[in-house]
Parts: C-alpha cells; sequence; structure tokens
C-alpha cells in the first residue's frame, strides 16, 4: 500500500470497511455453534465489533455517496442498497437483544452474514465500478473524505456495547442509540447545502 489515507477514494475505502467486515465474519463462522463460555463471549464482542462498523459505513453511505448515486448514476441500485441496509438494520437490532447463549443467536449471525456478503457483493459489482465510471478521482476522494467526517462523528466502541458486564445491556440498544445519534449528527448539519 503505498496510498497515505487521504488519497484513497471512495470506492477503496469502502471496500477496505468491506474487507474488515468479512474477516469478523469469517471468525464469527468458525464460532458458530460453539457454546463454551470463551466462545460465547467472543460471538458477543464480534457481533457488537461489526454492527458498530456497519453502522457507521451505511450511515456514511446513505448520507455522502448513495444520494450522488441516486441523482447521477443508477436511481433502482441506489434504491437497492437502501433496502438492503434497511434489512440488516433489523438483524442487527435482533441480536443485540439477544444473548449468544440464546438458541436463534447463530441462526441470527448467519442471516447477518448472508445479508452483507450479499449487499457487498451488488455494491462492489456495480454500484462501484459505476461510481468510478461517472465521477473523476478528485471528487471521489471528496466523497471519501466525507466518509471519513461522517464516521469519525460515532465512537469506535459504544460504552454499552462492552460485553458481558454483569449482563447488562442498555435500554435504549446501541444499534438504534448509534443510527440515531449518527443520523441526527449529519443532517442537523446542512452539509448537503450547495
Ligand atoms: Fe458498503
Ligand atoms: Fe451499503
Amino acid at each position: 500500500m503505498t496510498q497515505t489515507e487521504d488519497q484513497r477514494d471512495v470506492v477503496d475505502l469502502l471496500s477496505a470497511d468491506h474487507r474488515e467486515f468479512d474477516r469478523v465474519f469469517t471468525e464469527l463462522e468458525t464460532l458458530v455453534g460453539q457454546t463454551g463460555p470463551d466462545a460465547l463471549r467472543r460471538k458477543r464482542e464480534l457481533v457488537d465489533e461489526v454492527t458498530i462498523g456497519i453502522v457507521k459505513h451505511s450511515v456514511a453511505e446513505e448520507t455522502q455517496v448513495y444520494p450522488r448515486v441516486e441523482k447521477q448514476v443508477d436511481e433502482t441500485e441506489a434504491e437497492r442498497s437502501k433496502h438492503e441496509h434497511a434489512e440488516a438494520e433489523e438483524t442487527m437490532k435482533r441480536l443485540e437483544r439477544m444473548d449468544p447463549g440464546d438458541p436463534g443467536f447463530d441462526t441470527e449471525v448467519l442471516t447477518l452474514v448472508r445479508e452483507i456478503r450479499e449487499h457487498v457483493e451488488h455494491e462492489e459489482g456495480r454500484m462501484f465500478a459505476e461510481l468510478r465510471a461517472t465521477f473523476d478521482r478528485d471528487e471521489l476522494v471528496r466523497m471519501a473524505e466525507a466518509v471519513q467526517r461522517v464516521k469519525a462523528i460515532a465512537p469506535t466502541r459504544a460504552h454499552p456495547m462492552t460485553p458481558n458486564e454483569a449482563g447488562v445491556r442498555t435500554v435504549l440498544g446501541p444499534v438504534a442509540s448509534l443510527l440515531d445519534h449518527l443520523r441526527d449528527a449529519v443532517s442537523g448539519r446542512g452539509k448537503t447545502a450547495g
């Protein structure tokens, strides 16, 4: 890798996030079916970690990338992507309400893995190619910077996500609160002006 962080265009940046999600998914898949205390703790950690990553990534895409795609590139694909995000969001909300020892937990994990992998395939196979064909490099780099700014609004690890702290999961789930926080923060800034 010779490019520095701020030279990366939006396709490189979002693709790197996708690879990171997949790294977590691969580890999660090895843990499915395991019920020992270490495995359960690790599953919770990984699900929480990937959830935070996906939420930040999705809100950044929905606010900084999809609107441009919708207007200038491919309206159908932008719509489909938002729908796929919404589905994964529901799965993540179900997962945060569950204990890793619950009977349905692993099934939901595998659902999330499938939903995100399919979504990533659609983005990388179609939307990203269209982005590069439509916008010049400067514009794609600026989009990457905008994505980074949105991701920086939220903490890397939300405090309530601390795994298994006396079994306490907070009232307002981290997914819901993160989504609210991020979407409010982004929409409240009037960034879309101009
Ligand atoms: Fe993505
Ligand atoms: Fe996406």
